[in-house]
């Protein structure tokens, strides 16, 4: 990641293509617009180098992809596998997900993936995880009633944070698992970058789905 996070040409890359928004904050309550259809928009919070979001946006053309991560230096593989395959239903956001609830409008999104996000173990840093409730609180407004978050992670600790997280934040557990890749799940599940490294490791991927009830 260091290496990779050096690039300075990253950015230039990114501005020449019209998927990365550099300023999200004036698509609220917009992106049926932007995407010019009325289908329902996926979001994708720390997407790395997109693995997963072009595997979701070739899988479903009926649907709108929006990832985010703050570094344009993952963003740029995102942005090149969209292009490789032709992908026009994804958009790239470079910022920090701690400003999310600036771009999206109250029930914009119907889903949020949630893929091995760090675990944050200080309990002072516990704050800082994209599942604490603090995010939690946020992604309820622009996340549809009924809409999910779908999270996956190979921590135990912030797992078991987390499902207490959701609770606490109103969410109905609606699927859970210790061992994603043995579950009923693993049909449909794509594997991440950072879940093949785990996985190889021997870790087991925990994995829920979580239902925003208004
Ligand atoms: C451990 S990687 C996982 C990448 C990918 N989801 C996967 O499963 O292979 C976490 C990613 O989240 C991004 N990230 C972490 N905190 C973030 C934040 N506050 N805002 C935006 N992106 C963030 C990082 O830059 C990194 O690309």
């Amino acid at each position: 990641m260091s290496r990779i996070r050096r690039r300075k040409w990253a950015r230039p890359e990114l501005e020449k293509d019209p998927k990365v928004i550099f300023q999200p904050q004036e698509y609220q309550g917009k992106w049926p617009e932007l995407f010019k259809n009325q289908n329902p928009i996926h979001l994708e919070l720390g997407c790395g180098q997109g693995e997963f979001i072009s595997q979701c946006a070739e899988n479903n053309p009926h649907l709108n992809f929006i990832a985010i991560d703050l570094y344009n230096e993952v963003l740029v593989q995102t942005l090149r596998k969209l292009n490789e395959n032709s992908l026009e239903n994804v958009r790239l956001i470079p910022m920090n997900i701690r400003l999310i609830n600036e771009i999206f409008a109250e029930d914009e999104v119907a889903k949020i993936y949630i893929n091995f996000c760090n675990p944050w173990p200080k309990r002072r840093h516990h704050i800082r995880r994209l599942t604490h409730p603090v995010f939690l609180e946020k992604y309820k407004k622009f996340l549809i009633n009924k809409g999910e978050v779908c999270f996956k992670t190979d921590d135990d600790g912030l797992f078991q944070d987390s499902l207490k997280y959701f609770a606490e934040s109103g969410f109905k557990e609606l699927y859970k698992t210790f061992d994603l890749h043995s579950s009923s799940y693993a049909q449909n599940n794509i594997v991440t970058k950072y879940e093949e490294k785990f996985s190889s490791q021997g870790i087991k991927i925990k994995f829920g789905i979580f239902q925003n009830n208004k």
